[in-house]
């Protein structure tokens, strides 16, 4: 089940541009934004050779294990803080799809299959001096690639690891990008907002975003999390890695 030019033309409903191998789909979407495709427009690889990770982080997808994609997204600027729910719920949507049964959202957009990272999403608004133009929203889905006996044993896994079967990429990347589809027409709803919070796996943890640490104990409304500190006061972070942190092992 390889993915090909040809069986996604067949599969997808819309522009998209496919490449066995590219540096990073985001870049390719990003240059495509501003060339004029349309909102909707997919750009993907089954191969990235430099595949970007949050905090420029590299984001390993060797050929043929994993959905490396990136959607172009022409939102309003009040709305850019919505992409990064969007694509963690229109991930988690495909892990349940597929029969997963432990999912869940890492916050911000971390969506976790049996407490393991299942996929990576990187949005990218591109400026025109201080007027959006639109954003990208990269996504990165392990498929296939076995993660037993690496380092990222503990952390990671992939979608055929959890359900033991195979599964189509191609099939794959057409529900996810309708799931994308849909979610994009709620982008402003509370719908969107309050299913993300409801599928959020890091409210009422004990964590430690960078130098903060204390309970997660809710998001507002830009979607940064409320961390109540040992002192009782709450921190407001709008981005960062969390570590849940176990208090008993602690103690
Ligand atoms: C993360 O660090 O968790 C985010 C990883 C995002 C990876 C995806 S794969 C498709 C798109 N192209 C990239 O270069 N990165 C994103």
């Amino acid at each position: 089940m390889t993915l090909s030019q040809e069986a996604l033309q067949a599969r997808l409903n819309r522009q998209f541009k496919y490449f066995d191998a590219v540096d990073s789909t985001n870049d390719i979407a990003k240059t495509w934004l501003l060339q004029g495709a349309p909102s909707g427009s997919a750009v993907i690889a089954d191969e990235q050779l430099k595949g970007r990770g949050r905090k420029d982080r590299t984001w390993h997808t060797p050929a043929g294990v994993a959905l490396a994609v990136s959607v172009i997204l022409r939102i309003s600027e009040s709305h850019l803080n919505r992409v990064s729910l969007l694509g963690a719920l229109a991930v988690y949507d495909l892990a349940v799809h597929v029969g997963c049964e432990q999912v869940g959202i890492k916050w911000p957009n971390d969506v976790q299959v049996n407490g393991k990272k299942v996929s990576g999403i990187l949005p990218e608004a591109v400026w025109d001096g201080n007027k959006l133009i639109g954003v990208v929203l990269g996504m990165g889905v392990n498929v296939r690639f076995d993660f037993a006996d690496t380092e990222l044993e503990e952390t990671a896994i992939s979608l055929e690891t959890v359900i033991r079967q195979a599964l189509d990429r191609t099939l794959l990347l057409d529900f996810l990008l309708k799931r994308i589809d849909d979610w994009s027409l709620n982008l402003t709803s509370d719908k969107l907002f309050s299913t993300w919070k409801s599928r959020l796996n890091t409210l009422n943890q004990h964590v430690t975003v960078d130098t903060i640490s204390g309970l997660a104990v809710n998001v507002d409304a830009d979607g940064a999390l409320l961390i109540q500190t040992d002192d009782g006061k709450i921190e407001r972070v709008l981005a960062g890695d969390v570590l849940i942190v176990d208090r008993q092992r602690e103690e």
